[in-house]
This record gives structure tokens, sequence and C-alpha cells, in this order.
């Protein structure tokens, strides 16, 4: 495999999956690690149903067989019935990172009330990190700019590839 870093951008969404409307969250993901990041990296693009079978065993695929060192997940972590994003990841990941969910939870509800209703986390499988965001387009920004300046350490730390950003966008903090 080579030394490019690759990231997953995956949308858990029944509606996008079915096309009763196109995926705008995606592309925010895309579109914001774009701007953010300054050495070359690699998209995996995977749109899905809200299964939990199924976000398992893409989030294991974009992990274990492509060799993702991050995987952003949108979508799915809502309290409505096929909200199971957080179930799906909890399947397939050792350790939970609860600083993650706080503080894309806090810079939301800055936004907006009903962000406290999003159940986003973020969790390892071995040395890659899984960050889910609510499946909105508008949270991504938001989501995103609260907590990716600890990603390219936690990414280091784990034995990943070296992300570097630009500091206009996002400035990554590695302690000395
Ligand atoms: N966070 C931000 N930044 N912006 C939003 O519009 N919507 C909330 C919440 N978090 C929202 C947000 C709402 S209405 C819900 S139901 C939850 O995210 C879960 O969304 P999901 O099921 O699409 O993941």
């Amino acid at each position: 495999m080579s030394d490019v870093a690759r990231i997953g951008i995956v949308v858990a969404s029944d509606r996008a999956t079915t096309g009763v409307y196109q995926d705008r969250s995606g592309p925010a993901i895309a579109a914001w690690l774009s701007a953010a990041l300054t050495m070359q990296w690699h998209r995996e693009y995977r749109l899905i149903p809200d299964e939990r079978a199924v976000i398992g065993a893409t989030l294991v695929e974009l992990v274990d067989a492509v060799g993702c060192c991050l995987v952003l997940v949108s979508g799915g972590t809502g309290p409505s019935p096929r909200d199971v994003t957080p179930e799906a990841v909890a399947d397939v990941t050792d350790r939970v990172f609860p600083g993650f969910g706080e503080a894309m939870r806090a810079a939301s509800l800055r936004e907006v009330p009903t962000a406290i209703l999003s159940r986003q986390l973020a969790a390892t499988r071995g040395g890659s990190l899984i960050i889910t965001m609510p499946g909105k387009p508008a949270a991504i920004a938001t989501c995103l700019n609260a907590v990716f300046a600890a990603v390219p350490y936690c990414i280091d730390l784990m034995g990943g590839p070296r992300l570097e950003t630009d500091p206009a966008v996002i400035k990554a903090f590695r302690p000395r």
C-alpha cells in the first residue's frame, strides 16, 4: 500500500441511497478536507443505507482492506428508529474517544438546540480513527472545525501517515 493517506468518507442515508435526494454531506466532507489538507491524500467515498451491518462492514472494509487512517461518517446519529450509526461503529471499533462527541456537540449547540439529539462519537479500529457526524451538510464544517486540530497528532500516535494542514483552515496541534 502506498504512503498516500487514505481517508474514508461514508454517508449513511436511506434517502440519499435511494435517490430521494442527492447526497450533499459527502461532498461537504470532501470539500472541507480538500481545503484543510496540504499533503497528498486519497478519498474513498461510500454512500450506504442506514443498515447496522452494512455500516459496520463498510467501516471494516475501509480500515482493514483499503487502509484508511481516518474515516469520516455522516448520518444516522439521531433518535429515529433507523439511526444506528453509533451502534454500528461500536460493533467494529475497540476504543471510544468521548472528547470528540463532546466538542462537536458543544460547537453544534451554539448553532441549533437540536444538536443535543446527535449521538455522534469517535472511536478507533486498530490504528484508524473513525469520526461520526450528523447527516446535515451544514453540520460538517461545524464539527470538523471543532475537532480536527487534534486529528493529525492522534494519527501520528497510532502510527499512521503524517497529515499536514493549512493553518488558515485548521491549525494542527502537535504537542512538543
Ligand atoms: N448539528 C449541527 N451542527 N447542525 C444541525 O443541523 N442537527 C441535529 C443534530 N446535530 C444538527 C446537528 C439534529 S436535528 C439531529 S436529529 C441530530 O444531529 C442527528 O442527525 P443525524 O441522524 O442525521 O445524524
